[in-house]
């Protein structure tokens, strides 16, 4: 459902972001994305959900090309993705509540049913009792959980995770993992750049290596951009 097809990234006057990456992930997939500081997995990300065009080369998802779409389009791809951003990107002057309460979908719901959808999220991250606290008066690992409970609000079909764990305690990351599990499960194709060590090792799934822009190894396929793999079919 998501596939990369020789993609490069580069920025102006910069060296290439991403360098000649293929990569297929099947609808339901989990992986990782990981590599070290600048190794592109952000970059990677913002070509999914139409933020960036590659330089070179073609990114599908879901059966349409999101390499040159319209501005137009866009919003409709969006919706059947929740992204978890680096930087949280909440609306900081608002409350935990009415971050979660713009991102839904269906606006026109009654505050009850609001709150139906909106509080268990916050309780299995455990920021009810935050709800009505304005965000920017929370902690950092407070703020990545709305962050994560915005992105899956929704219950979008992708969910694209950049560092969910970063200010988190190994108890609080490892929720946030059972988490985006319990969401595959639920048919969610779910990719997580990060690079928690830990976190892979407690919760194994196919990781993409990336090293300066280019694929250092997949651990599903085997293979290594460095071989020269032919992309069959
Ligand atoms: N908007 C931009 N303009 C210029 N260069 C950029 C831009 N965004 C990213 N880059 C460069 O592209 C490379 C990959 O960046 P990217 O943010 O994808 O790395 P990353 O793997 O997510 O790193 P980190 O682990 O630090 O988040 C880096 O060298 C970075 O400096
Ligand atoms: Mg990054």
């Amino acid at each position: 459902m998501i596939k990369l097809y020789n993609v490069n990234v580069s920025f102006f006057g910069e060296k290439k972001a991403l360098d000649g990456v293929n990569l297929k992930i099947a609808p339901g997939e989990f992986l990782y994305i990981t590599g070290e500081s600048g190794a592109g997995k952000s970059t990677l990300l913002r070509l999914i959900y139409a933020d960036l065009n590659p330089t070179r080369g073609i990114v599908m998802v879901d059966g349409q090309n999101v390499s040159n779409m319209n501005h137009r389009t866009i919003p409709y791809l969006r919706r059947s993705i929740g992204v978890v951003f680096q930087d949280f990107k909440l609306l900081e002057e608002k409350s935990v509540f009415e971050n979660l309460r713009m991102a839904l979908e269906i606006y026109y719901l009654k505050p009850k049913h609001m709150e139906e959808k909106i509080y268990p999220l916050l309780k299995k991250l455990g920021i009810f009792v935050k709800r009505d606290t304005i965000v920017k008066k929370l902690s950092g690992g407070e703020k990545q959980r709305v962050a994560i409970a915005r992105a899956l609000i929704n219950e979008p079909k992708v969910i694209l995770a950049d560092e969910p764990t970063g200010n988190l305690d190994n108890d609080n990351a490892d929720s946030i993992m059972r988490l985006l599990l319990e969401n595959r499960d639920k048919g969610s194709t779910v990719i997580v750049a990060t690079h928690d060590q830990r976190l892979m090792e407690h919760f194994p799934a196919r990781m993409v290596e990336l090293k300066y822009g280019k694929i250092k190894h997949d651990s599903l396929t085997g293979s290594t951009q460095e071989k020269g793999e032919d992309d069959e079919d």
